[in-house]
């Protein structure tokens, strides 16, 4: 396994949209060796989710997974998740604002709008059906990771930038603030 250097916004490649994985090709050693290494890079660096174009490979995978912080008891805990192929459908039309992070765009935060509640699907490592309906953190996490799939950053989404800017001056005595990555 590989701790991956993580691409950063600016780079061509996290604009792109990423390709489906045939569910026939999920047991391959090529597939079960990036899904190690996506855990293994997010967990080096504390993150809260990673998709597979933040370390340059074009396919729609996405690793995601946060424990239950009693420092932000505002943020849940979401299970550690393989996601491949996903497809998300909205089930409110409600939109939210809460802090984002992303590891491709370190040192800032922003206040992004997402849907409140969603189903997703997808397939997990074993190339099992995922079928879940979330909301709130988990929700968001979701909505963030996805959008890295057709090459979508959280600065894109954006609306009001009176909440956009560096953690340390907006998060000041946080070492982490509780957002999704
Ligand atoms: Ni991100």
């Amino acid at each position: 396994m590989t701790i991956h250097k993580i691409l950063k916004m600016g780079d061509p490649r996290l604009l792109k949209v990423a390709h489906p994985i045939k569910s026939e090709h999920i047991s391959s050693s090529e597939i079960q060796l990036l899904i190690d290494d996506l855990l293994e890079t997010m967990y080096a660096v504390d993150g809260a989710g990673l998709a597979a174009p933040q370390i340059g490979i074009n396919k729609q995978v996405v690793v995601f997974g946060f424990k239950k912080n009693p420092r932000y008891p505002d943020a849940d805990g979401v299970p550690e998740t393989i996601l491949i192929n996903p497809i998300i459908s909205l089930l409110s039309n409600m939109q939210e604002e809460d802090w984002e992070g992303c590891l491709s765009v370190p040192g800032i935060r922003a206040k992004v709008p997402r849907y409140t509640k969603i189903r997703y699907q997808g397939l997990d490592r074993e190339g099992q059906p995922i079928d879940r309906t979330v909301e709130g953190f988990h929700a968001r996490v979701v909505q963030h990771e996805c959008d890295h799939l057709i090459g979508k950053l959280f600065p894109m989404r954006v609306k009001d930038f009176s909440n956009f800017g560096f953690t340390e001056v907006l998060f000041p005595d946080l070492t982490r603030a509780p957002v999704a990555e």
